[in-house]
């Protein structure tokens, strides 16, 4: 098994309603150690780059307004698989679809408002680490 690191967001949806200690709780059961974390608000560029492989989709515009709404909490995670890990405790995309348990099923609101976002490949993880974190704010 191999230790990886992936990156996190607690969206706006959830932040606004101060589920962000609950949902550190599930990513901590599953394993998973939390090595960086601040709270920012995302500027709409920002959340353009960071969501440009989506720009053609027909979400786009609302998903851009979605993560500029209110704070989010940025993290890196670590742990063994860490990036499929985290996608399992996050849950299926549309909450309507996760499994009980995880942190989509338990707290997401819609599609739009999913209440976190996870790294899908080590390739993203690491430019999405990057783009929110210098080296000596990630304690191992
Ligand atoms: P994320 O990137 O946020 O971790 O989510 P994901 O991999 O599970 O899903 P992805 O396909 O990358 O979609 C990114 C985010 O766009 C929003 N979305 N809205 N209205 C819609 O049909 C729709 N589809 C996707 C979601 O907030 C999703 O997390
Ligand atoms: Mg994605």
């Amino acid at each position: 098994m191999a230790i990886e690191r992936t990156f996190s967001i607690i969206k706006p949806d959830a932040t606004r309603r101060n589920l962000t200690g609950a949902i550190n709780a599930l990513i901590e059961k599953a394993g998973l150690r939390i090595i960086a974390q601040k709270r920012v608000r995302i500027t709409t560029a920002q959340a353009e780059t960071f969501y440009a492989v989506h720009k053609e989709r027909p979400f786009f515009g609302e998903l851009v307004e979605t993560m500029t709404a209110g704070p989010v909490v940025v993290q890196v995670l670590e742990g063994e698989n860490a990036i499929k890990a985290y996608r399992d405790v996050l849950g299926a995309t549309d909450p309507a679809k996760a499994a009980p348990g995880t942190i989509r099923k338990e707290f997401a609101l819609s599609v739009g408002e999913n209440s976190g976002h996870g790294s899908d490949a080590p390739e993203t993880a690491a430019i999405e680490i990057a783009q929110w974190f210098s080296g000596n704010e990630i304690v191992g």
